[in-house]
Formats: C-alpha cells, sequence, structure tokens
C-alpha cells in the first residue's frame, strides 16, 4: 500500500517531457533540447511511445540499483520516470503472462552503449524473474557468458573502449512460469583481422592483453609466454593500456566466469593455449631466399618462437614450416606444389592467426550454449536480445565495416517495417482515418547491397568466383558498371554531383550513403577478406596437431575429408545469417532500445547537438514521434479487449452474446470514455491516448480486486453454510441418540419400578393366600387331631382287652433292637488300626453275634488290606508279585525260603551297563537283562566251582567269564526243561535242559548262588511268560541231572560243621556227585 502512495507518475516531477510524444512543439530543436535537458539532469532515458531513448553517459549512474529494480517491478510501463527497467519489465510481463515471444532490439553506433543496455536488460529479467538453487544457477550461467565473449570479442577501438567486434543475438527461455531454463547464443561475423592488424590507437581482443597481464608466471611459462607486450608483433603498442581498465582483473574476472559457466579446467587452458599460439604466430618472420631456378622462395628467420608454437601444439614442426613455403593446389586429382615468397608467407600466417582465432571464437558460443541450453523439452517462451556491432564510419574503412554497417541497415529497415511502414499499414488495413506520414525508407540501400543479381555483395562473390586474375580493382571496376546509377552508390568513375558536400573521392574506393551517413570504403582486402582463403597446406597441418582443440577446429583439413568445392564466401555466409535473423525478429513482438551516443570522447556530461542531431535524424526518431502521436497509442483486437475488459459493464459481465465489437462499443460506452479517444477498427479497437488505457487499466484492476472479494465472499459464504449444514446434520444425529439414550433410560426405570411395585404386590398376595392356606391347614390338621384322639379312643376303648398278650415280643424286639444298636455304635469307636498285620479285634461282648462279629472282622481286614494294596506303584505291585510267586514256588518247601523273605530282589547285581569293563558284554546283548549276578558254576567233572556272570534275559540265559566278560555259553529258555534244588538250606540248583538241544551237548547246568530263591523265582517267571509253560520245578534232596553222556545223582547229605556254613560239594564216581549242607 506505501507503494501506491507515493506512487509517482511519467508527469511527476518531470524534466522536460519523458515521453516525446508529448512534446509540443514537435521539431528537431525543442526533440534535442528536450534529450540535452534530461541529460544534464542525469535522466538519460526518454521515451518514444513504448520506444526508449538511450543517451550513453560515460558514467555510472545510481539507477540501477536492486532498490530500482523493485520499483519498476510489476509496474505499468508509463507508470514511472522512463527506464530500461521499464521496457525490460513490460517485455518480460507480456512474455510471461501473455505468452508472447520478445525481442529487445538495440541499435546505436559503436560507443552508444548497446552492450551495457542488453546486460541491463538481462539483470533486469534475472532479477525479476523466479528463485530457486536451480533457476539461480541458470540465471548465474546466462550472466556470466558476457565476460567470456566480452574478453574474446570485444577490443578497444576510437570509438569505444570496449567495442564489440561481433554481432551477438540471445535467446532467453523461460519456462510457462517465467522460469529461466536456459539460453541459445548466436554469433555472427566476428572482426578478425583485428587479430593480425589493429588501426592506429585500437587494440587487439582484450583477452591478450588480459592473458599477459593476468596470467601468473607459471601459466605464462607453461605457454612459453612473456608478460611484456611489446614482444609480441600482434600488439599493437600505442594504446595498449586503457584508462580505468585493469586487464589483470579481468583476466580473473574472466577464468571465473570460465568456471561458472560450466568450462572444465582442461578446456579453459586448451583455449588460452590457442591464444597463445595466436599471439606466437605472430612473431613468426620470414627472410627472401632464392633459389636457383629464379623462383622466390621465403625461409623462416628465427626457428625458435616455430618450435615454441609446435610444442604449445603438438605439430610436427617440419609440417608447419612446409606448410608456410609452400602451398599446394589440387584440382582434378592433380596436386601441384608452389613455393611461397615472403608476402605470400607472411599472408598465409595472418590468414592463419585470424582463423584460428575466429574459430576459436565460434567454438566458444558453441560450448558456451552447451552449458547454457535449456535442459526440457517442454515448449519455451522466448526472450531474444539482439547486440549488434554499431553503425561505424573510420577513416578507413574496410569490408568489416561494410558488413557492419550492412547488418544495421537491416536493423534499420526492421525498425522501419514493424514500427513506421507496418503501423501506417495498419492503419490503412482496419480502415482508420489516417493522414500519410513520410519516412525515409532504406530498402532501396538494403537493396544496394543484397540484391541477388546486382548487389554489392553478389558482385563481390561473383568476382571472386570468376577465373582469372581477381583483384578489389576488378571487383570495383565491376561495381562502378553495375551499380552507377544506383542513388545510394558513388565512386570516382561513376561520380556525380550526387552526394553534394563531398566531392573528394580518392581512387580505389566507393562511398554508400547509408541511412546513417556516408561511408567511403577503400575496395583494397574486400576480396581477399570475402574469400577468407586459408591455405590448404596450413589447414591440414592444424588438423594434424595433437592439440585436440585445434584440430577440431580444422575438420576440413581432414585428407579424408578433402572437399573441393569452395567454401560459401564471407560475405554470402553472413547475408544469410542475417537473414534468419531478420526473420527471427519478425516472428517476436519487438522492443526498440535506441542507443544515442553524446559525444564523440568517451566523456561524461558532453552534449554534442550536431553528433545527436545527425544520429537523431538517421534513426528516423522525429518520424517516429510523428506517426506516434498521428497514430493511437494502443490497439488490440477485439476479442482480447473484450475479453480483458468485460468485466468492468454489466451488460459484458461474465458473458457477451454477441459480436466482439459490439461488445467493445457497449463497454466503452458505459464507461463513458470520450468518444475522441478511441476509433473502431476493422478487427481491432484503437486507443488514441495511454493514459486511456491506463483508466481501463486501473478501473479493470479495481474490478479484479471487487471480483476477488466476490469470489471471496461467495466462497466464504459457501464454506460457512456447508459447514453449518454439517453441524446442523450433526446436531440431528446427536439429538437423536440422546432421545434414545433418555427414553432408554427412562424405560428401565419404569420397569424396574414396576417390577417393585409388581413384587410388593405379588408378595402381599401371596402371603394372604399363604395365611389363608396355613389356616386351613391348621383347621383340617386340628380336625385331624381331633378325628386321631377321638379314633384312638374309639380305638383304645374298642382293644383294651388285647394289649397285655403281645407285649413280651414287643418289648424282645425293642430290647433287641437296642442292644443291636448299641453294638455297632461301640464297634465304631474301638476299631484297630489300618495296618494289615494288626491281629488286635475287640472282644465279642455277645454270644449271639459272634457270626456278625467275625464276619465283620473278616471284612475290616479285607477292607484295610485293599487300602493297603491301593498305595501300592506299579513297580512295588511287580515286586510284590514276585514275592508272592516265590511263596507259592517255595514256602513250606525250600528250608531256604524264609532268609529270602526279607531281601529285595534286585536281578541285576552286577551292573553291567554302568560298568566299563562289561561294556563289550553289554554291547554282544540286546535284549533287556533281567538278573546278571555272579553265581558258582559246578565244575560237572569234580565238583569245584568256577566263578561265571549269569544272565537273564527275555529268551536267553546267558554265562560269561567273571573276568573277561567274554560269554561262554548261551541258552535259549525254551530249551530249559526243568530246575532242581534240594529242600534245605542251600543255594545249589540244577538247569536242566532239554535233550538233544544244542546248549544240552555238555549236559546240565549245577550252579551255587545266594539268591536262589530270586533267581529260580525269576527264571520261572520269565519262561512262563515268554513260553507260556510253567517251569517244572523240583524241590528234592536227591535228583538226576545229566552230565554228558553220563545221568549223574546229585545228592544232598547233612555234613559236619568242619568247613564252616558252606556247603561243599564232591564228585564222588561216575553216578554220583555229592553236596554235603551243614
Ligand atoms: N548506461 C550506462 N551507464 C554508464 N556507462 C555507460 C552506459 N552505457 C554505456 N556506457 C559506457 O559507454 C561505453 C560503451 O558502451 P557499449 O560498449 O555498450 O557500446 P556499444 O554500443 O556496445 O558499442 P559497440 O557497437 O562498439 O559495441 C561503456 O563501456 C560504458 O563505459
Ligand atoms: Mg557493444
Amino acid at each position: 500500500m506505501a507503494k501506491m502512495e507515493v506512487k509517482t507518475s511519467l508527469l511527476d516531477n518531470m524534466i522536460g517531457v519523458g515521453d516525446m510524444v508529448l512534446l509540443e512543439p514537435l521539431n528537431e530543436e525543442t526533440f534535442i533540447n528536450n534529450l540535452k535537458k534530461r541529460f544534464d539532469h542525469n535522466e538519460i532515458y526518454t521515451y518514444i511511445g513504448s520506444v526508449v531513448i538511450s543517451v550513453n553517459p560515460y558514467r555510472s549512474l545510481p539507477i540501477y540499483s536492486p532498490e530500482k529494480v523493485e520499483d519498476y517491478r510489476n509496474r505499468n510501463f508509463y507508470e514511472l520516470s522512463p527506464h530500461i527497467f521499464a521496457l525490460s519489465d513490460e517485455a518480460y510481463r507480456s512474455l510471461r503472462d501473455q505468452d508472447k515471444d520478445q525481442c529487445i532490439l538495440i541499435t546505436g553506433e559503436s560507443g552508444a552503449g548497446k552492450t551495457e543496455a542488453s546486460k541491463l536488460v538481462m539483470s533486469y529479467v534475472a532479477a525479476v524473474c523466479g528463485k530457486g538453487a536451480e533457476v539461480n544457477q541458470v540465471k548465474e550461467q546466462l550472466l556470466q557468458s558476457n565476460p567470456v565473449l566480452e574478453a574474446f570479442g570485444n577490443a578497444k577501438t576510437v570509438r569505444n573502449d570496449n567495442s564489440s567486434r561481433f554481432g551477438k543475438y540471445m535467446d532467453i527461455e523461460f519456462d510457462f512460469k517465467g522460469d529461466p531454463l536456459g539460453g541459445v547464443i548466436s554469433n555472427y561475423l566476428l572482426e578478425k583481422s583485428r587479430v593480425v592488424k589493429q588501426p592506429r590507437g585500437e587494440r587487439n581482443f582484450h583477452v591478450f592483453y588480459q592473458l599477459l597481464s593476468g596470467a601468473s608466471e607459471e601459466l605464462l611459462n607453461k605457454l612459453t609466454l612473456e608478460r611484456d607486450f611489446s614482444r609480441y608483433n600482434y600488439l599493437s603498442l600505442d594504446s595498449a593500456k586503457v584508462n580505468g581498465v585493469d586487464d589483470a582483473a579481468n583476466f580473473r574476472t574472466v577464468r571465473n566466469a570460465m568456471q561458472i559457466v560450466g568450462f572444465m579446467d582442461h578446456e579453459a587452458e586448451s583455449v588460452l593455449e590457442v591464444v597463445a599460439a595466436v599471439l606466437k604466430l605472430g612473431n613468426i618472420e620470414f627472410k627472401p631466399e632464392s633459389r636457383v631456378n629464379g623462383l622466390d622462395e621465403s625461409k623462416i628467420k628465427d626457428k625458435n618462437e616455430l618450435k615454441e608454437i609446435c610444442e604449445l601444439t603438438g605439430i610436427d614442426q617440419s609440417v608447419l614450416e612446409r606448410a608456410f613455403s609452400f602451398r599446394t593446389v589440387e584440382a582434378k586429382q592433380e596436386k601441384v606444389s608452389t613455393t611461397l615468397n615472403v608476402a605470400q608467407a607472411y599472408y598465409a600466417r595472418d590468414a592463419l592467426a585470424k582463423n584460428l582465432y575466429s574459430r576459436l571464437f565460434s567454438w566458444l558460443v558453441n560450448r558456451i550454449n552447451e552449458s547454457i541450453k535449456a535442459q526440457t523439452k517442454v515448449r519455451k517462451k522466448v526472450m531474444g536480445v539482439l547486440d549488434i556491432y554499431g553503425f561505424e564510419i573510420f577513416e578507413d574503412n574496410s569490408f568489416e565495416q561494410f558488413i557492419i554497417n550492412y547488418c544495421n541497415e537491416k536493423l534499420q529497415q526492421i525498425f522501419i517495417e514493424l514500427t513506421l511502414k507496418e503501423e501506417q499499414e495498419e492503419y490503412v488495413r482496419e480502415g482508420i482515418e489516417w493522414t500519410h506520414i513520410d519516412y525515409f525508407n532504406n530498402a532501396i540501400i538494403c537493396d544496394l547491397i543484397e540484391n541477388n543479381t546486382n548487389g554489392i555483395l553478389a558482385m563481390l562473390d561473383e568476382e571472386c568466383l570468376r577465373p582469372g586474375t581477381v583483384t578489389d580493382e576488378t571487383f570495383l571496376e565491376k561495381l562502378n558498371q553495375v551499380c552507377a546509377t544506383h542513388q545510394h552508390f558513388e565512386s570516382r568513375m561513376s561520380k556525380s554531383s550526387r552526394f553534394l558536400n563531398d566531392t573528394s573521392l580518392p581512387h580505389s574506393c566507393f562511398r554508400i550513403q547509408h541511412y546513417a551517413g556516408k561511408v567511403l570504403y577503400q575496395v583494397e582486402g574486400f576480396v581477399d577478406k570475402n574469400n577468407d582463403l586459408l591455405y590448404r597446406d596450413l589447414s591440414q597441418a592444424m588438423w594434424k596437431a595433437g592439440h585436440t582443440l585445434i584440430k577440431s577446429l580444422f575438420p576440413e583439413g581432414n585428407p579424408a575429408k578433402i572437399n573441393l568445392k569452395r567454401p560459401p564466401t564471407a560475405g554470402s555466409q553472413f547475408k544469410a545469417s542475417v537473414a534468419t535473423l531478420m526473420k527471427n525478429l519478425q516472428t517476436k513482438n519487438p522492443n526498440y532500445i535506441r542507443c544515442i551516443k553524446p559525444n564523440d570522447k568517451k566523456a561524461a556530461h558532453i552534449f554534442s547537438e550536431a553528433l545527436v542531431c545527425h544520429q537523431i535524424r538517421y534513426l528516423g526518431l522525429l518520424e517516429n514521434v510523428r506517426v506516434r502521436r498521428a497514430g493511437y497509442a494502443f490497439r488490440q483486437a477485439y476479442e482480447p479487449c473484450l475479453e480483458r475488459y468485460k468485466m468492468l459493464c454489466k451488460q459484458t459481465w461474465p458473458h457477451w452474446k454477441g459480436p466482439a465489437r459490439a461488445g467493445v462499443e457497449v463497454l466503452f460506452n458505459e464507461l463513458e470514455i470520450p468518444v475522441e479517444e478511441y476509433s473502431f477498427g476493422r478487427s481491432k479497437i484503437f486507443i488514441r491516448n495511454p493514459r486511456t488505457l491506463f483508466k481501463l487499466e486501473d478501473l479493470r484492476k479495481q474490478r479484479l480486486e471487487d471480483l476477488a472479494t466476490l469470489i471471496q465472499k461467495i466462497y466464504r459464504g459457501w464454506k460457512c453454510r456447508t459447514h453449518f449444514l454439517l453441524m446442523r446434520k450433526s446436531q440431528i444425529v446427536i439429538a437423536a441418540w440422546y432421545r434414545r439414550y433418555a427414553q432408554q433410560k427412562r424405560y428401565q426405570q419404569i420397569k424396574s419400578s414396576t417390577l417393585v411395585i409388581q413384587s410388593y404386590i405379588r408378595g402381599w398376595k401371596a402371603r394372604k393366600i399363604l395365611r389363608e392356606l396355613k389356616h386351613r391347614k391348621r383347621c383340617e390338621e386340628a380336625a385331624t387331631t381331633i378325628a386321631a384322639y377321638w379314633h384312638g379312643t374309639q380305638v383304645r376303648r374298642e382293644y383294651r382287652k388285647f394289649f397285655r398278650a403281645n407285649a413280651g415280643k414287643k418289648i424282645y424286639e425293642f430290647t433287641l433292637q437296642r442292644i443291636v444298636q448299641k453294638y455297632f455304635l461301640e464297634m465304631k469307636n474301638k476299631m484297630p488300626s489300618l495296618s494289615p498285620i494288626d491281629k488286635n479285634w475287640p472282644p465279642r461282648p455277645y454270644l449271639f453275634l459272634d457270626s456278625t462279629h467275625k464276619e465283620l472282622k473278616r471284612i475290616f481286614h479285607l477292607w484295610r488290606c485293599k487300602k493297603y494294596r491301593d498305595q501300592f506303584t506299579d513297580q512295588q505291585k511287580l515286586i510284590y508279585e514276585e514275592k508272592l510267586e516265590a511263596s507259592e514256588l517255595f514256602k513250606d518247601k525250600k528250608a531256604l525260603y524264609p532268609s529270602s523273605v526279607g531281601q529285595p530282589f534286585q536281578g541285576a547285581y552286577l551292573e553291567i551297563n554302568k560298568n566299563p569293563k562289561y561294556k563289550k558284554l553289554k554291547d554282544a546283548i540286546e535284549e533287556k537283562i533281567i538278573i546278571a549276578e555272579v553265581v558258582n558254576k559246578i565244575n560237572r567233572a569234580n565238583g569245584k566251582s568256577t566263578s561265571r556272570i549269569f544272565l537273564l534275559t527275555n529268551n536267553n540265559l546267558l554265562l560269561a567269564d567273571q573276568k573277561s566278560g567274554q560269554i561262554k555259553s548261551e541258552v535259549p529258555l525254551v530249551d530249559v526243561t526243568k530246575v532242581s534244588m534240594s529242600s534245605q538250606n542251600d543255594g545249589f540248583f540244577a538247569v536242566h535242559l532239554k535233550e538233544g538241544s544244542e546248549a544240552a551237548s555238555k549236559g546240565d547246568f549245577l550252579f551255587s548262588s545266594d539268591h536262589l530263591i530270586e533267581m529260580a523265582t525269576k527264571l520261572y517267571r520269565t519262561t512262563l511268560s515268554q513260553t507260556k509253560q510253567k517251569l517244572n520245578i523240583e524241590i528234592s534232596d536227591e535228583f538226576l541231572v545229566q552230565f554228558r553222556q553220563d545221568k549223574v545223582c546229585v545228592k544232598f547229605i547233612q555234613g559236619n560243621q568242619k568247613n564252616g556254613s558252606v556247603p561243599t560239594c564232591k564228585r564222588k564216581n561216575n553216578r554220583l556227585l555229592e553236596v554235603a549242607v551243614p
């Protein structure tokens, strides 16, 4: 808002008039005075409508600060005092918002400030367009391409210390948002003759001086250069230093810029190497040397320089040396070599230096383009900035000036076409009343130069291509013939009194009256420069260079690609590229900056009226103002106009149904715009005054704000309403849920109250009924009691006589019952303990209860036995079963039995599994071991005993050696038929085997063991469970055993106590074995 308040206008605090259109009266004098007045007050910019006139101040003014950029940003063109930023802003916004490609055409003579203006435009656009890391990099690269190109393409001339010696057109590309994407630079014809020779008071291209002043010692050594300018023939000495220019600092700036633009270090170095090579080429000198056959030949004076060049560029010295001494001409497969004389050698040297440098320059432009080119393929909006060398009139004007001035002619032409001619033609086309304004149309001069049949350039080409001797003079002759009658051409031969005030016309010159003035061209060098000839030997030598950059600059030197066709001439190339440029410019919306040079001294504060007058004349600025004043400031087709302003009128907003023109008419009537302010063309509306347009714009802005408010209002209303509706809906839902909940709650309360009341009533009713029933029952009982008593009385009365007869029996039964009852109750208290072996039992109280008493005792005993048994685990049960079996087998039969009852049966006395000694034995047996015990085996022959391990498994009986654990015999249980033993207290027993079985070959076994009872029992049980047959156990003090073939009787006798308590065994004879049992 603050900005709006301090808003200035073109008309505020105006020095002179800001827009020449407003100048009164309008003539050359007032025009110049106005410019001067403004110039004196540091107002260097003035408008003619939308064209900006810029007068070079030759000093820095504080009008390009970031604050100024902000001031001009997004402002209407005429809103603030005239400025190049206003034009830049207008162009940028039109590009961004209306999608119109723009071009900014900057014209003016050399030193008028074109290059500065182009930089200002670029920096303004860079400052106002999008921001962001990527965008900033693009901007930075675009801006930094300037110092690089200026170092290589600009030079000090008498007119300008930083004169552009090449034409430059740069397309800056933007995306749809107006953010820069990249750019493309086109360069036009570098003035390469400057490389080898500079006019008095001028310098070679900046880069040479920058390199020598700014390079480090190390770099200079590397390039074999010396810091002293005077060492180099190609550098003019009289103006090697330019006031206010620090070449060394600029060198650093350029290197830095190269880095930012994206040159690799090695690329930058290569470039400097080429520059050094060019410098050093200038130092090669030739001396004449006569040959025997009389032909002149040249020789290089000092080969040192040549050697250094060759080292720097990697060219074979002999190849280059030869290329400087010979020239090979190829025609129809024939090669002819001729020697070069000194002059030709110098010519060849200079041609090489010029070519090398100009090709390097083109390479630089391409390289920069590669870096700055847009990375996307999306459609781009384009803003072109054209900064081409200004119109030049020197003392000696050559081919370059001719070309430069031709280019300026073309630019003037396009200006005329697009502004003056086009504008007037448009009025006619649109049927607007219009008085024609005269202006000079330079089309005729363009035609003189570029006409394809008899234009100067065509003549020059024709001359260059003509067979026979061709010189600059023959060319001039030709011009004299063809162009003699042209109004703008003049030469000594064709001299007429056309250009009256200048009668001196030297030989070998021609003069052209350009739109900007008369220029005298020296014809010398035209043919050469147009041919731009570089001897093939040299280009081939360059192509052979080891230096990749140099090699790439001379592709035609590749012998494989020899092209005998002549390359296009410099003139025709330039003409073609200018034509393309013009075509390109015509597709874009033009914006003009016309630069004016206030003095020839490059000095501030000096305003040379004559010089300025000359410029405004040839620039046709006065005509420009006249056309502008007579015409209309603004025009637009009806449709976009209606589209833009339709919101300003009720009838046209939001839709106008009808032709656009009628819509605009309605609109303008409604807005009460004075009729003289506008005219209706056939397809466009023309607005005379910019102020009317601004008024429209302001109204539109205001209206847009109102519309925005309206949209906001409606949106807010909609938003609130939707919110409200949602709230209401939610409220209904909540209310419904709450009501449901409340009703439920109430219902529950009512229900529980009802239940309470109901229960009370039911209780009361029930109690009442109960009371009634109880009463009735009591009545009934009373009645029954009364009836019983009454019946009792009746019965007693009737049966009294029988009572005594039955009394005895009754009393007996009763007494008996009482006694039995008492017996049982007492028994309960006298019960013995639960131990099955407890023999106690209470004494019998009555004899008549004897059998009952015994039966009770038996039942009790059985019961507690069962109780006792129930406590057994399965294992205990097994043990007891075995013990029971033993008891059944041996009790009362064998005297040894009672002593075994107390011993638990262990079976595996030898722990074969655990004892490592028996590992082998254990491994041999797979089955479960039931008995493992050491027994004495009685020797069948003598009755002596040996220890053996006795093993019983599920199916076998095994005997093993006690020490080694080796199995001695193995008897399957099915082969065991009987076990015999005595009835006495000894541990002998015989195992009888089935006759004829394998095990029985040696006969039956006789053993003695400490656990006879257990072993016999286990053997019995195992045999029973495995063979389902009862093992026969014979208990007898005399039994037979089968020892091999013999039947031997084993007899147990009562022995004496001599041997202690151990029974002894003795074989008496074949038939008898005696065991003495103590
Ligand atoms: N707006 C400006 N403010 C300050 N100095 C300026 C301005 N414009 C130009 N100059 C000065 O004038 C000199 C010449 O300007 P510039 O190089 O832009 O001329 P030119 O029109 O490009 O000339 P040429 O055709 O020779 O390239 C600049 O070096 C600078 O010193
Ligand atoms: Mg310039």
